[in-house]
């Protein structure tokens, strides 16, 4: 019988066929065509769940994708963590911008190329493997662990919300632990205390009954292209401010100890420029480039419809046109009120040439977590332990709507021990995950059961 680290260290290649086995599942949430792969990974981790020993695995149906739940619970007088990962994926488009295939695992130069790679399968796999390492070693694990991984975070977690709420017991902890965020930098251990919330809207603009000619028409009928530019172009002023009526009244302003914070964190805008072949920064005036993508709101479109897309031209005023829009919230906006601020504001603007409709998608509350949790000591000195560097505190700009509702619901804090890295292109093509973060993730997440006990306040 080895130590768990040790166990770790000789199955690491184990681990690693088992993540990719995972990865060639196409569990992409949102596409109803991937409702049975999407089943398929939820299998695949209750096999994974039961065969490393977890009591009371349990795969829960859910009107969308399913619930897995299950818990290693040996202590009374130990914390209790909850560990929340996602195993659905974003969808693979653009497919033709990939250099391997999405759902076939390629290894090139120590990184493992897959969609979900790091977001979250690998991320969120790293805990299973770390308790695995403390149960087939015969290891007491050091506290008790629950597991509660959900099949719609990119989809806003429709289910999981209700689902808390109506299973407090079972769920019932002293912290949350995440692995979906990125660390700072290569080989620089980060927490992630604060992120995002989101409103997610969609603008359809209508015109004339159909598609005219562009020139029998043109001139003597509103065109819905134009305006729903002029809409979006209103939306923000050249300072970058939102133009909302009240979209910042309830925003939390940055004392200048938390920007000073901002300006400890070693960023580097030259290397941020040239990784995206920018040719400058852009942002809100009066706020850095690290405060604009973390601790202020946003307002960008996501997409946007109308008129011929296709080779060459053709001389059209279409009838129709539409954007989707989302902004990023920070505390204390609420999402919901932010929605109708939005309808409101966009429909104030239209023209009575035209018909408008805002629809409202899935949304998310912002969160900070309090700097002082015991949680975030512990989970800090493990990422020192085995990354041997010092940890760096920051806010990041993505969400993850759950993290919110485990502190209304269940009154708990989320420890964010993120492994991946801005490269890891989340959502974009060519998605990657470190093979040596997957590893040093098992560790510290190992490292992490150890220590905890040790901290607790
Ligand atoms: N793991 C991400 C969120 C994230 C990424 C946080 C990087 C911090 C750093 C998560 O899977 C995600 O993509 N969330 C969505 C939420 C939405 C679909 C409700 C997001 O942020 O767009
Ligand atoms: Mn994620
Ligand atoms: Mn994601």
């Amino acid at each position: 019988m080895s130590d768990p680290q040790s166990y770790i260290d000789k199955n690491i290649k184990k681990f690693e066929n088992e993540l990719f086995e995972l990865l060639r599942i196409p569990s992409v949430s949102t596409d109803s065509k991937r409702k049975d792969d999407v089943k398929k990974a939820a299998d695949f981790l209750i096999n994974q769940l039961e065969s490393i020993g977890l009591d009371k695995v349990t795969l829960h149906e859910t009107p969308g994708h399913p619930i897995i739940t299950a818990e290693i619970c040996p202590h009374d007088d130990k914390p209790t963590v909850l560990i929340y990962g996602h195993y659905d994926v974003q969808p693979s488009d653009p497919d033709h911008l990939w250099k391997t295939l999405p759902f076939e695992p390629t290894v090139k130069d120590g990184r493992v190329y897959a969609r979900g790679a790091s977001d979250d399968k690998g991320q969120s796999f790293t805990h299973i493997k770390s308790v695995e390492a403390y149960l087939k070693t015969g290891t007491e694990i050091p506290v008790n662990v629950k597991f509660i991984l959900e099949g719609e975070e990119e989809i806003g977690s429709p289910n999981l919300i209700p689902f808390i709420k109506n299973n407090k017991d079972l769920l019932s902890c002293n912290m949350v632990l995440i692995s979906d965020t990125a660390m700072f930098g290569e080989d620089q251990p980060s927490i992630t205390y604060g992120l995002r919330g989101l409103a997610y809207m969609e603008i359809h603009v209508t015109g004339p009954n159909r598609d005219l000619h562009s020139g029998v028409y043109g001139g003597a009928v509103e065109n819905p292209a134009n305006v729903l530019c002029e809409i979006i172009a209103k939306l923000k002023d050249d300072d970058g401010v939102v133009q909302i009526s009240g979209f910042y009244d309830d925003v939390e302003s940055m004392t200048p100890e938390m920007r000073e914070a901002y300006k400890q964190l070693p960023f580097d805008e030259e290397e941020f420029k040239s990784d995206l072949e920018l040719k400058a920064v852009h942002g809100e005036k009066g706020y850095s480039s690290l405060e604009r993508a973390s601790a202020r709101p946003t307002l960008d479109v996501n997409g946007l419809w109308s008129g011929y897309q296709g080779e060459g031209a053709k001389t059209v005023l279409p009838a129709k046109a539409g954007a989707k829009v989302s902004m990023r919230l920070v505390p204390d906006q609420d999402p919901n009120k932010i929605a109708q601020l939005f309808a409101d504001h966009v429909k104030s603007l239209a023209p009575d040439t035209v018909t408008i409709e805002v629809e409202s998608h899935h949304g998310g509350h912002p969160v900070v977590i309090d700097l002082n949790y015991y949680g975030l000591k512990a989970a800090a000195k493990a990422f020192e332990e085995i990354y041997d560097k010092e940890v760096l505190f920051s806010r990041e700009g993505g969400s993850i709507p759950i993290v919110a509702d485990f502190k209304k619901v269940l009154g708990v804090n989320s420890i964010l021990m993120g492994f991946g890295l801005t490269k890891d292109a989340l959502h974009s093509p060519n998605e990657s995950f470190s093979l040596k973060d997957f590893h040093r993730g098992i560790k510290t997440s190992a490292k992490f059961f150890e220590l905890l006990p040790d901290f607790v306040e």
